[in-house]
């Protein structure tokens, strides 16, 4: 059919957003026929233990089967076939939904070849400035790496394109320190916050992983370096939420521990809401410079009158000067976060086709 897009693509990681992303290729087949002229065919599914290829596509029943069997612990398929990069078609999209570092040699060589790279995955792009440079191109697309699906990187690129200048950056990227912010903010004593946001959910199963800032630092790095700063993690200033000698704690050690930071943290707490201020946990990048750590802001800005679990993005630049551009809703969550993926993979095979053409 003219104009019609048979497009290969890979999953790598089969977790929450995999899993999520799986269906919603499966059922959303007909409206990317009628509104795209795109067949998603699957020819690849890959966890940690498992591994199948099949060129000709694995048939929905198959995905569907992969997941269910995800669902109960178990790796998607019976066996890990071996693969390489080297057996896919050149248009083949890799989607990288894993949360890992060791799918980096696999994206490089994937980048060599030319093809397509979609990722929810930000330790590549927050990695070395070596695997940004080799990553970030207009084959591949990372819209979720920074606010799941809200289109902040789509924002900020259409700001790049358009010749405005973008003088600084301030954003509230991460749910879990912004509960604990509002909880510190409204006079709750840390330690009981933080063993209440992980009962919610909310923080990774050691709460550590959030109250240190690195993640909220690597989704700013990806900013930052859209603009061209050629920073390093190591760069960045984060203010963690708990000290360093922390680390040497179990887990169980450090949740009892945790209330020790009460007072430390309501003094700070305290300082930074001096005459009604709003406590966010935020980032700001400007003048080649990024930050992330506690901030009071004014109720009435941008960052303080959105809901303090949702991420929010808050362009300055030439032409929004006096009313920054804004971007803020939900910034997690797995299906909104797959919703995000299928959009990029959708958006970069349009790319593929015309690159072809
Ligand atoms: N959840 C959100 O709200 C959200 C929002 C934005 C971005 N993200 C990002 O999306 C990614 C996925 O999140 P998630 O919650 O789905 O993570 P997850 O549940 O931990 O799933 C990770 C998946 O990666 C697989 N995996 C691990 N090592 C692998 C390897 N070497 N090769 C292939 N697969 C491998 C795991 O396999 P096994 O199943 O065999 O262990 C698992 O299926 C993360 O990078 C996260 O930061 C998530």
């Amino acid at each position: 059919m003219v104009g019609f897009r048979d497009q290969p693509v890979l999953l790598l990681g089969l977790g929450g957003v995999g899993r999520a992303l799986v269906q919603q290729i499966v059922h959303t087949r007909q409206r990317q026929q009628q509104r795209n002229k795109l067949h998603l065919r699957i020819i690849g599914v890959v966890d940690s233990r498992s591994a199948r290829l099949d060129l000709s596509g694995l048939s929905d029943q198959a995905l569907l089967e992969a997941v269910a069997r995800k669902t109960r612990d178990l790796p998607a398929f019976d066996t890990a076939e071996s693969w390489s990069v080297a057996d896919l078609p050149e248009d083949t999209i890799l989607v990288d939904t894993t949360a890992t570092e060791a799918v980096v040699p696999v994206l490089l060589e994937a980048k060599q070849r030319g093809l397509g790279v979609v990722l929810a995955n930000k330790l590549p792009l927050a990695g070395p400035l070596a695997w940004w440079d080799a990553l970030a191109d207009e084959r591949s697309r990372w819209e979720t790496t920074c606010g799941a699906a809200l289109p902040v990187i789509r924002a900020l690129n259409t700001l790049l394109d358009s010749g405005d200048d973008v003088q600084r950056i301030e954003g509230a990227l991460s749910g879990t320190l912004g509960f604990l912010a509002a909880k510190l903010e409204a006079g709750a004593p840390f330690g009981a916050a933080v063993r209440e946001a992980k009962a919610l959910g909310y923080t990774e199963p050691d709460p550590r992983q959030d109250l240190g800032g690195l993640d909220a630092a690597r989704k700013a790095l990806i900013l930052a370096r859209m603009l061209g700063y050629r920073l390093e993690l190591r760069d960045v200033q984060v203010e963690s939420l708990y000290p360093a000698a922390m680390d040497a704690l179990s887990l169980d050690e450090f949740l009892q521990q945790v209330d020790a930071l009460d007072e430390p943290l309501r003094a700070r707490a305290h300082a930074l809401t001096d005459g009604g201020r709003k406590l966010r946990y935020a980032a700001e990048i400007a003048d080649g410079c990024l930050r992330v750590g506690l901030v009071g802001v004014a109720p009435e800005s941008k960052l303080g009158s959105v809901r303090s679990t949702d991420s929010v993005v808050v362009f300055h630049t030439r032409y929004f000067s006096d009313n920054p551009l804004t971007i803020s809703g939900r910034g997690a969550g797995q299906q909104v976060t797959a919703s995000g993926v299928l959009g990029d993979v959708v958006d970069l095979a349009r790319a593929l086709q015309r690159i072809a053409h």
